[in-house]
C-alpha cells in the first residue's frame, strides 16, 4: 500500500527557518543597543503532549535568540501553552494570563502569546479577543510550527494575531527541539486522538490522529541514546492505534520491537495505550524486550459496563481485566496504573460502587483520578444527569480512600527488596534527601551525592509508604 504524506512539507519549515533567522537578527541588534539579551518565558499546562510541544517552542525562542529563564518578570516574550482537559485547567490559563499584563504595563516590549488546546475552543478565542487585549498572539495546537513567522509579523506590523487552525492537521518534523532534562525526554509518536469518549475535549482540540514514520521515530530515539538519555516517553493519547493512519502494515507493537534492538542502557515508557486495542502482540514484545519498561499504565475510567458505554470507550470491565491478567501472566512484576472519572453524568451511587469493586479486583499499583468536569461541544457535558459538586467530591474521598489502601500495600510488598532507580537528583521538597524513580514510575527516596543524578543505582527498600518508597544505596 502506497505510503500516505501526512507531513508538513520541507518548504514549509525552512520558511519558519528563514523567519527564525530575521528574528534572531533583531533581537541580536536589541542586545547590542540594550546591553541585555530578550528573554522567553514559557509556561506549559496539561499533559506530557504539551510539554514535548513547549520543548519544540523553546527550541524556536532558543534559534530566535530568547534566553530561555523560568521566571516571566523580565521577559520579553511569555508564551502560555494551554490545555482544555478541565475547567481547572482553563480558568488557570486565563488568571495567569490576567497577572501577566502588570508585566506588560511595565515592559511595553513584552509579547504574550497563547496556544495550545484551549484557544483551538471558538468561545475561549472570542472571550480573550475581547477581555484580554493585552494578548499578542493565539495560535491552535497544529499552527505550533508556524510561531516564527506569526511572531515576525507581529514585531513587524504590530497588530494582534489570532491564527486560525488549518482543518488538516499534520505532522511536522525537523523544528528544533530544547529539552528541559538532560537524560529524560519525551518523544512523540502521534498526535490527535480518533475516539471521542464521550467526556473528552482533546479529540476536537487535537484533531485526527497522524502518526510519525517508523524511522523519524527510531532516529530521534537512537540519537537521544547516543547523547546519554535514559529515559524515554513514547507520547501518544492512543499509542495502540499507531500507523493504521499511514494504511501501512506495521504497529505500535512493531514500533516498540524496532526500539529495543537499539544497543544501550535506557528505558522506554509509553502512553496512553486505550484498552480498546490494547493487544496480546503488544505484551508479548514488552515481555520479552530489553528496554521496555515493566510499567503498563492502562486508563479504566470506570468499573460500571453501563458507565463505559455511554463514555463511549468501547470495551467492559471483562475485557478490561483480561489484558490486566494477560500483562500479569507475561510479566509477572509489572507495574500496573490508570485513570478514574468520578462523577460521569447518570453514574448512580451503585455504579459507582463498581468502580470500587474493580479497583479492588484489579489492585492498580496507582491511579490518577479525576473530578468529571463537563467541557463545551462534548456529548456527556449535554447530558441532563449531571452529578452535584458535593457528591462528585464525596465519591472522589471514597474512591481515594479505597486506593491509598491497595497502592499502600503494592508499595509494602516492595520493602526488603533491592531495585533499580534512575536518579533524578536532589529532592524538590526536601534538599538533603535524593529521589528517583524505578522501571514502573514509583518514586523513591535516598541518600545520594550529586554524581548519581541520571544514573541508574541499586537501591534497597527499607520502608515504604502509600506514595513513595524510601531506601539505601547498594554498590
Ligand atoms: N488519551 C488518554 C487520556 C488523556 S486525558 C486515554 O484515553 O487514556 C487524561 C485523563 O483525563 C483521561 O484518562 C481521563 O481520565 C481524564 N479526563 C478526560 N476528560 C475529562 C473530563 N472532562 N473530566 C474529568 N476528567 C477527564
Ligand atoms: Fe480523550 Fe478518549 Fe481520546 Fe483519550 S482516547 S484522548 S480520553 S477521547
Ligand atoms: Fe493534553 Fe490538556 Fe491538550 S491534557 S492534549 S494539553 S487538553
Amino acid at each position: 500500500m502506497a505510503e500516505k504524506n501526512n507531513t508538513i512539507s520541507v518548504e514549509e519549515i525552512e520558511k519558519q527557518n528563514k523567519y527564525m533567522e530575521l528574528i534572531r537578527k533583531e533581537n541580536d541588534l536589541f542586545e547590542a543597543e540594550n546591553g541585555v539579551r530578550r528573554r522567553a518565558f514559557i509556561l506549559t499546562l496539561g499533559c506530557q503532549q504539551n510539554e514535548a510541544d513547549s520543548e519544540k517552542l523553546s527550541g524556536m525562542a532558543s534559534k530566535m535568540g530568547y534566553d530561555i529563564v523560568y521566571e516571566p518578570d523580565e521577559a520579553s516574550l511569555i508564551i502560555v501553552n494551554t490545555c482544555a482537559i478541565r475547567e481547572h485547567a482553563e480558568q488557570r490559563a486565563l488568571s495567569l494570563v490576567g497577572q501577566y499584563k502588570h508585566i506588560k504595563a511595565r515592559n511595553p516590549d513584552l509579547k504574550i502569546v497563547m496556544c495550545g488546546c484551549m484557544v483551538v475552543q471558538e468561545h475561549r478565542i472570542q472571550d480573550i479577543k475581547m477581555k484580554y487585549p493585552y494578548v499578542d498572539i493565539l495560535f491552535g495546537t497544529s499552527s505550533l510550527h508556524r510561531f516564527p513567522s506569526l511572531l515576525y509579523e507581529k514585531m513587524e506590523k504590530g497588530k494582534r494575531i489570532f491564527y486560525r487552525d488549518e482543518k488538516e492537521y499534520a505532522v511536522a518534523e525537523g523544528l528544533p527541539i530544547r529539552r528541559e532534562n538532560r537524560f529524560k525526554a519525551w518523544v512523540s509518536v502521534m498526535y490527535g486522538c480518533n475516539n471521542f469518549c464521550s467526556y473528552c475535549i482533546v479529540p476536537y482540540v487535537r484533531g485526527r490522529e497522524r502518526s510519525r514514520k517508523m524511522e523519524e521515530v527510531v532516529k530521534e530515539i537512537r540519537e537521544l541514546v547516543n547523547s546519554g538519555y535514559k529515559d524515554i516517553t513514547l507520547l501518544g493519547q492512543n499509542v495502540n492505534s499507531y500507523g493504521k493512519d499511514l494504511g501501512l502494515s506495521y504497529d505500535f507493537a512493531d514500533l516498540l520491537f524496532e526500539i529495543d534492538k537499539i544497543d544501550g542502557d535506557y528505558l522506554i515508557h509509553f502512553m496512553t495505550s486505550h484498552p480498546k486495542d490494547a493487544s496480546k502482540k503488544l505484551i508479548d514484545v514488552m515481555s520479552v524486550s530489553k528496554h521496555i519498561a515493566r510499567h503498563f499504565h492502562l486508563p479504566m475510567q470506570a468499573g460500571s459496563d453501563r458507565v463505559l458505554k455511554v463514555m463511549n470507550r468501547r470495551y467492559d470491565f471483562e475485557k478490561y481485566m483480561g489484558i490486566v491478567e494477560y500483562i500479569r501472566e507475561k510479566m509477572p512484576e509489572c507495574v500496573i496504573t490508570s485513570d478514574i472519572i468520578v462523577g460521569f453524568p447518570s453514574e448512580s451511587d451503585d455504579e459507582f460502587e463498581m468502580t470500587l469493586d474493580a479497583l479492588k479486583k484489579v489492585r492498580f499499583d496507582m491511579i490518577y483520578s479525576f473530578i468529571y468536569s463537563p467541557r463545551k461541544g462534548t456529548p456527556a457535558a449535554e447530558m441532563e444527569e449531571q452529578i452535584s459538586t458535593d457528591e462528585k467530591k464525596r465519591r472522589m474521598d471514597k474512591l481515594l480512600k479505597v486506593q491509598n489502601e491497595i497502592s499502600l500495600e503494592h508499595n509494602k510488598e516492595m520493602v526488603g527488596k533491592t531495585v533499580r532507580v534512575l536518579c533524578d537528583g536532589l529532592s524538590k521538597n526536601n534538599d538533603s534527601v535524593y529521589s528517583g524513580r524505578t522501571e514502573g514510575g514509583k518514586i523513591v527516596f535516598f541518600d545520594g551525592e550529586l554524581c548519581d543524578t541520571g544514573r541508574f543505582l541499586n537501591i534497597k527498600i527499607e520502608r515504604a509508604d502509600t506514595f513513595a518508597l524510601y531506601g539505601n544505596k547498594i554498590d
